[in-house]
């Protein structure tokens, strides 16, 4: 990860990048932009020729703006201008995004901040450059980006440490639950998974881990786990992990959908769909980086995480459209598409909480529908819960955080939908709006916390076709960000 510096002044001469922001005084048409005061120890003549470049660049300050000038053999040896838009958090964070990947072929770089630049200014910009640097590989073959160190000069660091290190903390989380879901589903199965959250933990006594087998599952009575991972020669496994410290007042469960692959098993996935089914675990990988980012924090809120791990495979053993499973608690789903594979383990992680760690507030992340993005386009959740409060602050924090999700209903007139014949449930009507009703089927696990759950559908948003400000093509980390806003404002 890039490593980040406060200092007073500019100390190094590589490239320097000073923000910009719209002067507002331009007509519509031909916006102008205005090098931002009280930048800290720059040389007069530095400003004077910024100020020069800004007309001549035709810069207009919009959020996430560069303009590179070159100035060889003097020092700097390249100045760049970055739009930074209103100056508040998003905007920086599009400006250290844009810097990030303006700058990846240097190996320094110093940004100017103001001197009385807020907190959240440069919590974004830490962010925006720590998230659009982030690449994933397996190997060490080809060119890593050059860029490994950023000066942010600030005048007095002394106020912004706090705001830096929480910008570390999350975008190390975002990055963590990135690579996880990137990885290859020839390497991440359920075991796997199960080991890199332990790795996590390891050295950290203050967070407490337990892997449930397949035979404890079993004895427990996991049936949605086991029947979806019955058709894997890699067993399924469940997560939790608890991070209890002393001055909590509010307990979390956080549940996260962790299926390592998802060929849709007997009810197959066409080639096209099946293409990047090893991101269906962007859910739980999300839950467990925003619990390690929560307990690196501090942050005094109880919070137990669930990951029910399982490869929806095709086999012999595989489950079959048609069968009825019983979940954790005695409820039971007749599977009529085993595609539909995410609610069944959901259910029995959201049961399991309800019937065992019963606490305040219950929320989970599954990238668990396609019609997220039909409903929602590509970057954005699908949120529901039947608490408008509840909703209400979880979507603002998301907001805050520069991830995006949008509240859907819990319409009363589809429920009949999921009635079935054989068994309690039917857990894939084929009526109906699929993310609703999904919401829906996973809400009758809820039990007497039904007014205290929230549910994300997270599939379109967990992954990006191309690069876009502080997002790398791939796995997004969806979730993280939020996630982590949200339990920061619990105590
Ligand atoms: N993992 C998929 C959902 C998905 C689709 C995630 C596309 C990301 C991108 C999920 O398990 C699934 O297959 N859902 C089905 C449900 C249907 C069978 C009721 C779907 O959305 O088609
Ligand atoms: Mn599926
Ligand atoms: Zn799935």
């Amino acid at each position: 990860m890039l490593a980040i510096r406060l200092v007073g002044g500019p100390e190094r001469s590589e490239a320097l990048a000073l923000p910009i922001r719209p002067d507002g005084t331009a007509e519509e048409g031909a916006a102008q932009a205005t090098v931002l005061p009280g930048l800290p120890a720059l040389a007069d003549d530095l400003l004077a020729e910024a100020t020069a470049l800004v007309p001549a660049a035709r810069a207009a300050g919009r959020a996430g703006e560069v303009h590179v000038h070159l100035r060889p053999g003097r020092v700097p040896t390249r100045l760049l201008l970055v739009g930074v838009g209103e100056g508040d958090e998003p905007g920086w964070r599009a400006a250290g995004a844009a810097l990030a990947r303006a700058a990846s072929g240097e190996t320094h770089l110093t940004i100017m901040m103001p001197v009385d630049a807020t907190s959240g200014a440069v919590r974004g910009l830490v962010e925006g450059l720590l998230l659009a640097s982030y690449r994933f590989r397996l190997t060490e073959a080809g060119e890593a980006p050059a860029l490994a160190g950023v000066d942010v000069a600030v005048g007095d660091p002394a106020p912004y440490a706090d705001a830096v290190e929480r910008a570390e903390i999350t975008a190390r989380m975002t990055r963590l639950a990135r690579d996880l879901t990137n990885t290859p589903s020839s390497v991440k199965n359920p075991q796997w998974f199960a080991e890199q959250v332990e790795a996590a933990v390891a050295g950290r006594p203050d967070l407490r881990l337990r892997v449930r087998q397949p035979d404890e599952l079993a004895a427990e009575g996991f049936g949605g786990i086991l029947a979806v991972g019955g058709g894997s020669a890699s067993g399924p496994r469940l997560v939790e992990l608890d991070w209890h410290p002393a001055d909590a007042r509010t307990h979390v469960v956080l549940v996260g959908k962790g299926i390592t692959f998802d060929t849709g098993g007997i009810s197959i996935k066409p080639v096209p769909a099946m293409k990047l089914m090893r991101k269906d675990m962007a859910g739980a990988a999300a839950v467990v980086a925003a619990t390690l980012g929560a307990a690196a924090l501090r942050l005094p809120v109880r919070i137990t995480t669930l990951a029910p791990l399982a490869e929806n495979a095709v086999s012999g053993s595989a489950f079959r459209p048609g069968d009825v499973i019983t979940h954790y608690g005695g409820v039971t789903s007749e599977t009529t598409n085993s595609d539909a594979e995410g609610r069944l383990v959901l259910a029995d992680a959201l049961a399991y909480a309800v019937a065992e760690l019963k606490p305040d507030l219950l929320i989970d992340l599954a990238t668990l529908t396609g019609a997220n993005m039909v409903a929602l386009g590509k970057r954005t959740g699908a949120l529901y819960s039947d608490n408008d409060e509840l909703a209400a602050d979880v979507l603002a924090a998301i907001d805050a955080a520069g991830e995006s999700a949008w509240r859907m209903p819990l319409p009363a007139d589809y429920v009949e939908y999921l009635g079935s014949d054989v068994a309690d449930l039917y857990s894939a009507p084929n009526q109906g709006g699929g993310s609703v009703l999904a919401a829906l089927y996973l809400r009758e696990f809820t039990g007497d916390l039904r007014q205290r759950w929230l549910h994300v559908d997270m599939s379109a948003p967990s992954w990006a076709d191309g690069d876009a400000a502080e997002l790398t093509r791939g796995a997004t980390g969806w979730g993280v960000r939020g996630l982590l806003r949200w339990l920061a404002t619990l105590g």
